[in-house]
């Protein structure tokens, strides 16, 4: 695939994988992103995946024709990107490696590579030269690891943009969905907690005139880009993206599911702009730890278990504080038999999260729905409404 004259592609796509970076299911599979530029000399950026290096030197070697590569760039080491860099440099001795000094030391601690005359270290917003094409390095850290940089292509106005704007799913199965869905859920699965890391690259990337985004994951984003800036500065700004409400629940017998469902409907009647509901321990977490960031209000329905939270529900809480959830209004139901405890634990487990406002209204029940739980809940329905 030709991205602009001198700018192919040459990754791969990965149907065979079961869990993305061992913990996401990709029922689309998986792409690993690589590109070349061909130029006086020729760049190449990234590797990919341990499985796919045959897969990949062919494609390199189909692009040049014959040629071969004088750089390989290596913009972050995750090994889903950098499990190759041993074959390139056994495949292609003359060719050097362009990295800042924390990727150098991790392909030393990673594959136990000492580049030595084969390294070119660079500074953050260095320059460097391949005839036509002058590349800028723009350190990224925490974008998703501290040795993170992207390069801007400043003739073709070009970022490689390294894990951002990426997304799951194989390039060569077309999304229903389109990019928003599984962008927004390998962002917050990914990159949720480094936000403020994010929103200092979309700083630095505003000042940039940019026609095509290159990321490391997921389709070559080369119309209506403001759409994807658009995006990722509502998601790493924390910002509610949806006005609605989510409903997340777990239930062991069904009576804590009857109480999220009939929060549901009720929601619904009121006109509630969007309701959402899932089932924590059926459910896939990171799209509901998503569809958490995504809308504006937060329904946890859980029971109590050995005297704590339900266990699906307590490591889903986890999933949100650890990614820095806030800014949102959060609503709790809990269901205990003899000796309810989940509403003040749930609580608690949110204390560092910031600009939290909790609903007035709390439902406890104690096995099943009495009237007075229904009407509990209708009480909450409004004021998730107002
Ligand atoms: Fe796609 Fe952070 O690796």
């Amino acid at each position: 695939m030709t991205i602009t004259e001198d700018v192919i592609y040459v990754g791969v796509n990965d149907h065979d994988i079961d869990l993305f970076e061992g913990q996401y299911i990709v029922p689309n599979g998986m792409a690993y992103n690589s590109y070349l530029i061909k130029d006086e000399k020729t760049a190449v950026f990234d590797t990919v995946d341990a499985r796919f290096g045959g897969e990949w030197l062919k494609n390199i070697d189909a692009a040049l024709a014959g040629g071969r590569p004088d750089y390989l760039i290596v913009q972050h080491m995750e090994p889903d990107h950098s499990a190759n860099i041993k074959l390139f440099l056994e495949s292609y001795p003359e060719a050097s490696v362009i990295a800042n000094d924390k990727t150098f030391t991790m392909i030393k601690n990673f594959y136990g590579l000492d580049l030595e005359a084969r390294k070119i270290s660079v500074r953050d917003g260095e320059t460097f030269s391949l005839g036509k094409h002058e590349l800028t390095f723009i350190f990224a850290p925490m974008v998703h690891w501290p040795e993170v940089m992207v390069t801007y292509d400043s003739r073709d106005k070009i970022l490689f943009s390294a894990d951002g704007f990426g997304k799951f799913g194989a390039n060569d199965i077309e999304d229903p969905e389109g990019w928003d869905c599984e962008a927004r859920r390998y962002y917050f699965g990914i990159v949720g907690k480094y936000g403020a890391q994010v929103q200092a690259l979309l700083k630095k990337a505003a000042a940039l005139e940019i026609r095509t985004i290159c990321p490391l994951h997921g389709p070559v984003l080369a119309e209506d880009l403001g759409h994807y800036l658009g995006k990722y500065d509502i998601w790493s700004s924390y910002a509610v993206e949806d006005e609605g409400v989510f409903i997340a629940y777990t239930s062991v017998y069904g009576h804590t599911k009857a109480a999220a469902e009939l929060l549901a409907e009720k929601l619904e009647a009121k006109g509630c702009p969007r309701v959402a509901i899932a089932d924590l321990a059926r459910d896939d977490w990171a799209e509901c730890v998503e569809d958490a960031f995504r809308h504006s209000k937060l329904v946890l329905a859980t029971t109590t278990y050995n005297a704590e939270i339900f266990p699906f529900m307590r490591q889903f809480i986890d999933h949100l504080t650890e990614r820095g959830f806030r800014g949102r209004t959060v609503g709790l139901i809990e269901n205990g038999s003899w000796a309810p405890a989940a509403a003040k634990q749930m609580r608690e487990k949110f204390t560092k999260s910031k600009d939290i406002s909790w609903l007035e209204t709390a439902v406890t029940i104690k096995s099943a729905m009495t009237p007075e739980n229904v009407a509990q809940l209708d009480a909450m329905a409004d004021e998730l409404c107002r």
